[in-house]
């Protein structure tokens, strides 16, 4: 059997020139855990050309959906962000990560930090039942360069709090904290810096991160990941994998492809 499915494009939304979003068919025998990764991709020349993209639509849903930055040299992104609906697009069929609620050791909150298309994990998180009955309060943190990068802001704060199956649990336990960095905003500034200055907290009305309490997701650049787990590691947080779960867990966002 293939290690893909081929999929149709069902819809495609540009967010800015940099980032776009696009939903796929979904194979009934695709299995994934809410926050996966698996490889998807396009055919050039008759070879799979395949990148690593954590899928945003939550596992009880029909259809697939993916986040994306438009690189313009990018050898995959340069050709995927002109896909169309109906298009024909390649998905793996194992997927996996580390972003998985089930690596981290119970806790009473959760947060979620996410930069850029960091954020495509915890989409499918903030849609999980699971994730509610485990944490009494998720704070889901998006940083992102400019206003129009935050992605899925209309329907984490108008949509979802109202969503017929999940509402209630997202509108008494999920706080979505978007903030920017490159122009004026409600809130403003890198996400480690406000959680070093307490900034976060302070606004969320919230007790500063506790290794006791707290647990922790981190999805982003490089230098972003290296700082965040630096910041954790300091506080006597312990970083989980897939084999011990640990007070937090990080995975790369795929971005520069
Ligand atoms: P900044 O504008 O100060 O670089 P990108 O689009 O480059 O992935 O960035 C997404 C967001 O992540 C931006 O707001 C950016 O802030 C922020 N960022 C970049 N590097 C770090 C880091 N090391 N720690 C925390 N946030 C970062």
């Amino acid at each position: 059997m293939s290690a893909f499915n081929e999929e149709r494009v069902l819809s495609v939304h540009h967010w800015t020139d940099r980032l776009f979003t696009f939903t796929t068919t979904r194979d009934s025998s695709l299995r994934f855990s809410n926050g996966h990764f698996t490889m998807i991709g396009l055919r050039v020349n008759n070879k799979p050309l395949l990148r690593a993209y954590s899928i945003v639509s939550a596992n009880y849903e029909e259809h697939l959906e993916f986040l994306s930055i438009k690189v313009p040299e990018g050898p995959l992104t340069s050709r995927l962000q002109h896909i169309q609906v109906g298009d024909s697009i390649i998905v793996g069929r194992k997927p996996t990560g580390t972003l998985l609620i089930d690596y981290l050791l119970p806790g009473r909150r959760l947060y979620l930090l996410g930069t850029g298309t960091g954020l495509a994990p915890f989409m499918s998180i903030v849609r999980d039942p699971s994730t509610y009955e485990k944490f009494e309060q998720v704070v889901l943190v998006h940083g992102v360069r400019q206003v129009d990068e935050l992605a899925y802001h209309d329907l984490l704060i108008d949509h979802l709090p109202t969503h017929e199956f999940l509402g209630e649990m997202v509108a008494s336990q999920l706080r979505y904290y978007p903030t920017v960095t490159r122009e004026p905003y409600r809130n403003m500034g890198r996400i480690t810096e406000l959680i070093q200055t307490g900034k976060l907290f302070e606004d969320l009305q919230m007790p500063a991160l506790d290794a006791a309490n707290d647990r922790v997701m981190i999805c982003g650049s490089p230098a972003m990941l290296r700082d965040l787990k630096h910041m954790l590691e300091a506080r006597g947080f312990n970083e989980g994998n897939t084999t011990t779960p640990g007070d937090f867990v990080i995975e790369r966002a795929f971005a520069e492809q």
